[in-house]
This record gives structure tokens, C-alpha cells and sequence, in this order.
């Protein structure tokens, strides 16, 4: 047995490695998990996954699929079937005219975001992020040696970007605005015209390119309709990455395919990095999201509903608990609660309540009929 310590050598992690940290939902879900394992009755609501399953026709594509031998390697861009299903998807539901070849398939939305950053991204480049904001994306920007600026948003804005505010935050080196709606983790969604009044300051700038994160899309609430950067502003389609994923609205999260639309240069660019990295999504997931694309749609309304009535709920248990407020989400599944009311006061159990993480731990575990549940949108895995 070598008596040698296992502790790697100075420097040999990758410098890009220190810039980052481990996705803070993955480790919160991860010990919901080990609390689950031993026992502990715990509801894990750190990452944003439906709870339902996969409804069965989908999972039958798949299994036909396995049974046809579609388990071979793949196109790195994605099967044709899936980017013709992903082009048409386009069309239907956003009016975007994407080709099948500017489409493009990936093992989760995550890694579209990861593929279109790396492929673009050079030292020195900024890219917008609005807070509060999905955990992934300043780290992934980090990981390319790029920037992140981050336009914080308030409680009173409805956690919305507004156009003065983005204005002012592109320079010369802005290369990306990275726009998510209905928002991880505010719930924040935009109208036609709130998208209308942002798209007109990116036309002043040319050279920014718009990543919208549309993973939410089929998740809004009280009949809000959702629209997306490039059909609301067609002068941007030249110049939007447009992406999305089957993940939340087909209860598909451990499949892992996302995909987007957008320039086929850029598609190509990706699919050269992808090409020396994953290769491909898994055969199997993506014959499996060609059903879901393409297949009946008849179970997102009913999705909707259940994820509406949740959201009623425990939005008023909420707001019913003294010193928070909790504004009703537009869309997602996720709550945002602030805790500002209670900072420096003291939780039944006397611990000073001075931070957010800090308050909401005690909040989480004091708050009578919400003790099992970690909100994603209390904790800062969610900033
Ligand atoms: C806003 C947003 N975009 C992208 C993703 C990534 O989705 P996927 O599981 O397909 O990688 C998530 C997952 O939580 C998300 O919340």
C-alpha cells in the first residue's frame, strides 16, 4: 500500500477551477438526498425539478428507441429528426423562423449556455447577467476568463431589468446580455412591451449579442402570454441566441437535453467545441424529445395548474408568516421571499437573524407549517 498522501500538487488544478464555485443548488439537493437516505422525512425543493414524471408517451419513444438500436452516436449538432422537431417547436409556439441546421442539441439547457460561452468568450469580454439570477450562469462566464456584470434588480421593479439601467451597463467590451424569463429564481416575467422597451436599447449597440434563457417558457401563470427577444424585435434575430430545453416543461430533467436556435455560425462554432467535449446527447433522450416536442401537449396545462395552485399556497403561508413578504411569481416555480423586515431581529430559538442565509436557516426551521421545506428562493443558492 503506497503510504504517499493523496493531496494533489500545488497548482495542478486548472486556475479557471478557482474562479468558480460548485453549483450551490446541486449542493443543496444533493444533502436533501443524504437526509432522505437516512431516513429523515425532507422535501428537497433546491433544484427546480418537477415532481411529476415524464408522461408515458415520451417515455415509450425512448423505450421503442432502445428496441429500434438507436443507442449508437449521433450528429454532435443532434439528430435530424430532433432539430427539424426543435425547428418546428420554433415556429409554432415563438413564430421564429430557425432552419433545422441553426438548430442545435445539447446534454441539458445548462450546457447550451456552457457551449455558447466558451465558444464566444475571450479575457476581458463582459456579458450581462441580471440578478437575481440563475447560480450557473456568472460562473460559466467566469469559467471563460470573461466578466460578469451584474445589473441587480429590486422587489419593487418587480425584479425586471429596466431599459435605463441596461443601458447604462453596456460598454464597448459587452459582449452577450444573458436574459432569463419567466425568471429563476424571481418568477419575473416580461410583456410584449417590457421586452419591446429593452430590445430598443439593443439596437443602439450592435455589437451585443442577446442569450435568452427560455427554459420557463410554458410555465406562466394567470394566462400571461410569454414572447421571446427575437420574435418580439426581428431586427436582434441576427444576433439572439435563443434557447430552451425539454427539462421543466416535459418533466424531463434527468434526460438532459436542451437546445436552441440561432446564426449558423455560431451553431457551428458550438458544435465544434461540442464536438470535443460530449460528442453528443445521449441517442436515446433525444429520440425521446422528438416525441415530446412533436407529440401531444395536452399535460403542460395541467402541469400549469398544480404548479399555480402550489404557488398560491405557499406564497400566502408566506406572506402570512410576520416580517416576510413574498411576491406572487409571474411564471417558474419558485418563490422569492424577502426576509429585509427581519434582519438584526432575533429567531424563536435566539439566533440573531443578520444575514439572509443566516435568517432564512432559522426562518426554514422555525416557521410553523413550513419546517420541512428548504425554499429554494430563501436561500442564496438562488442569487
Ligand atoms: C433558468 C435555467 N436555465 C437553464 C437550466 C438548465 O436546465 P437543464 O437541466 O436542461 O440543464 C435551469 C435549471 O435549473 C434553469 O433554471
Amino acid at each position: 500500500m503506497s503510504h504517499q498522501s493523496d493531496a494533489l500538487p500545488k497548482g495542478f488544478l486548472a486556475e479557471s477551477l478557482g474562479r468558480i464555485k460548485p453549483s450551490p443548488t446541486i449542493a443543496v439537493s444533493q444533502r436533501a438526498r443524504d437526509l432522505k437516505a437516512q431516513g429523515k422525512d425532507v422535501i428537497g425543493l433546491g433544484a427546480g425539478e418537477p415532481d411529476f414524471d415524464t408522461p408515458d408517451n415520451i417515455k415509450e419513444a425512448a423505450i421503442a428507441a432502445i428496441r429500434r438500436g438507436e443507442t449508437k452516436y449521433t450528429a454532435v449538432e443532434g439528430i435530424p429528426e430532433l432539430r427539424a422537431a426543435v425547428a418546428r417547436k420554433f415556429k409554432r409556439e415563438n413564430g421564429l423562423d430557425y432552419k433545422p441546421s441553426q438548430c442545435f442539441v445539447s446534454p441539458g439547457g445548462k450546457n447550451i449556455i456552457y457551449n455558447a460561452m466558451t465558444a464566444t468568450l475571450n479575457k476581458g469580454d463582459e456579458v450581462i447577467v441580471v440578478a437575481p439570477y440563475w447560480v450557473s450562469y456568472p460562473d460559466i462566464v467566469l469559467l471563460s476568463g470573461a466578466q460578469p456584470v451584474i445589473i441587480e434588480t429590486s422587489l419593487e421593479d418587480g425584479f425586471r431589468l429596466t431599459p435605463n439601467a441596461l443601458d447604462k451597463a453596456i460598454t464597448r467590451k459587452t459582449k452577450w446580455l444573458i436574459f432569463n424569463q419567466p425568471s429563476n429564481p424571481t418568477g419575473a416575467c416580461y410583456t410584449r412591451e417590457q421586452l419591446k422597451a429593452l430590445t430598443d436599447v439593443l439596437l443602439k449597440h450592435p455589437h451585443v449579442w442577446v442569450l435568452t434563457d427560455d427554459m420557463y417558457e410554458h410555465l406562466v401563470y394567470g394566462g400571461f402570454e410569454f414572447s421571446t427577444i427575437a420574435q418580439v424585435e426581428p431586427e436582434l434575430y441576427h444576433r439572439t441566441l435563443t434557447t430552451n430545453g425539454v427539462s421543466k416543461a416535459y418533466a424531463m430533467t434527468g434526460w438532459r437535453i436542451g437546445y436552441c436556435g440561432g446564426p449558423e455560425p455560431l451553431i457551428k462554432a458550438m458544435a465544434k467545441l461540442q464536438s470535443q467535449s460530449a460528442s453528443n446527447a445521449t441517442s436515446i433522450s433525444q429520440w425521446a424529445s422528438v416525441e415530446a416536442l412533436d407529440g401531444p401537449q395536452g399535460f403542460i396545462p395541467k402541469f400549469q395548474r398544480a404548479f399555480e395552485e402550489r404557488r398560491d399556497l405557499v406564497v400566502s403561508m408566506l406572506n402570512q408568516a410576520s416580517g416576510i413578504e413574498c411576491p406572487t411569481p409571474e411564471g417558474a416555480f419558485y418563490v422569492y421571499p424577502s426576509i429585509r423586515k427581519l434582519i438584526g431581529k432575533k429567531s424563536p430559538s435566539g439566533h440573531e437573524i443578520a444575514t439572509d442565509s443566516k435568517g432564512n436557516l432559522y426562518i426554514a426551521q422555525t416557521t410553523a407549517g413550513l419546517q420541512k421545506l428548504t425554499f429554494k428562493g430563501m436561500s442564496p443558492a438562488s442569487r
